[in-house]
């Protein structure tokens, strides 16, 4: 063999990463940073297969350990080549600085990414995922839940049942029906639309959506898409499942809340600073809307002694819209496949920043 052929032979076999039998690429050297101690099994398993894994023994949850795990992350990161990010806690640019050359990709188990520092990721070239359409349904279900828990007046009935005075009377503490209601959707992505489809059995009058263009999939959904405006004037239960953006703080405020029905409930399976909160607290408290339904909430926790849980018209929920078994599952193993594919040269399968 000639040296000309040994040379390409020596090459080729160089550039092409080797393939094990169990199908997994030689990447053992490259350290990944799982950032909270509460990714699901499934993800970290996967994960371990291919990296060399390294994972904060804390939470981003309860304030002693937001400190500690914060504290983890930055002695763990330096060195990483990605970062699994399972929190909703903003992602530093003192993290990404301690990281280092090395780091490749962030990937959020989250459909949302606002506390994802997307401008730092962009400034130092580094890719994210996240992962939407895999929680849509599970997000879907919680506005369902909160849908019929605030329009029945749950937080008054089990006042009652708590304190064993039950006001049962044929007209008393009546509640509102879904049946024949509009229904509006701000926010008509994965989340909005696996909403709208589980609403057709509930006889909703209407379903209408607001946002910059129509979705092709609104037809089959029997949603309409019309101005902001209209929506806010128009529907009974107004459903917040927009991303978090510039354009989108605080979009339920003073001055939109003035325009809805007074028996408008509103319901936020997005973000809680989608909500001028004391904006809604005044409205609620003075009957001027119907009642809230929260899954999110500025901040989480939001403290046992917030005036907001003093109101009997509003139900919250710790934001735990994709918390079942199953979709944190599909959520972790999704994050988890998306940092193979950056770091095996693969295409992303979720990107945010490709
Ligand atoms: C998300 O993925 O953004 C959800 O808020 C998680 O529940």
């Amino acid at each position: 063999m000639s040296k000309y052929v040994v040379t390409i032979v020596l090459a080729i076999t160089l550039a092409t990463p080797v393939v094990y039998s169990d199908n997994s690429t030689m990447t053992k050297h490259l350290k990944v940073l799982i950032a909270s101690n509460d990714l699901p099994v499934s993800g970290v398993k996967l994960l371990q297969e291919h990296f060399t894994v390294v994972q904060n023994r804390f939470s981003y949850y309860g304030d002693d350990e937001k400190v500690q795990s914060q504290e983890e992350c930055l002695k763990l990161v330096p060195g990483c080549s990605a970062i699994v990010w399972a929190s909703s806690h903003s992602i530093t640019d003192e993290l990404l600085d301690k990281a280092g050359p090395n780091l490749k990709i962030v990937a959020t188990a989250s459909a949302g990414y606002n506390h994802c520092n997307v401008d730092g990721l962009k400034a130092r070239g580094i890719k994210l995922t996240n992962t939407p359409g895999v929680l849509s349904a599970a997000v879907a279900e919680i506005a369902i839940t909160l849908m019929l828990v605030t329009a029945r007046r749950f937080t008054e009935w089990l006042q009652q049942v708590e304190s064993g005075k039950w006001v049962n009377g044929l007209d008393k503490y009546l509640g509102q029906d879904i049946r024949g209601s509009t229904v509006g959707i701000v926010g008509f992505g994965g989340i909005g639309q696996a909403t709208a489809k589980r609403l057709a059995g509930f006889e909703v009058a209407r379903i209408i959506y607001s946002g910059h263009r129509e979705k092709p999939e609104g037809k089959a959904l029997g949603a309409q898409l019309v101005p902001q405006d209209d929506l806010f004037q128009q529907s009974d239960f107004i459903i917040l499942s927009a991303p978090l953006t510039n354009e989108t703080r605080h979009m339920i405020n003073r001055s939109t809340l003035g325009k809805m029905k007074k028996n408008a409930i509103i319901i936020n399976v997005g973000r809680g600073d989608l909500i001028d909160q004391e904006a809604l607290y005044e409205a609620l408290k003075n009957n001027d809307i119907y009642a809230a339904g929260l899954d999110v909430t500025t901040p989480e926790p939001l403290p046992a002694d917030h005036k907001l849980l003093k109101l009997p018209n509003v139900f919250v929920t710790p934001h735990i819209g994709s918390g079942t078994e199953r979709t944190r599952n599909e959520m972790a193993i999704l994050a988890a496949k998306n940092v193979i594919n950056a770091l095996t040269g693969k295409s992303l399968i979720t990107p945010v920043l490709p």
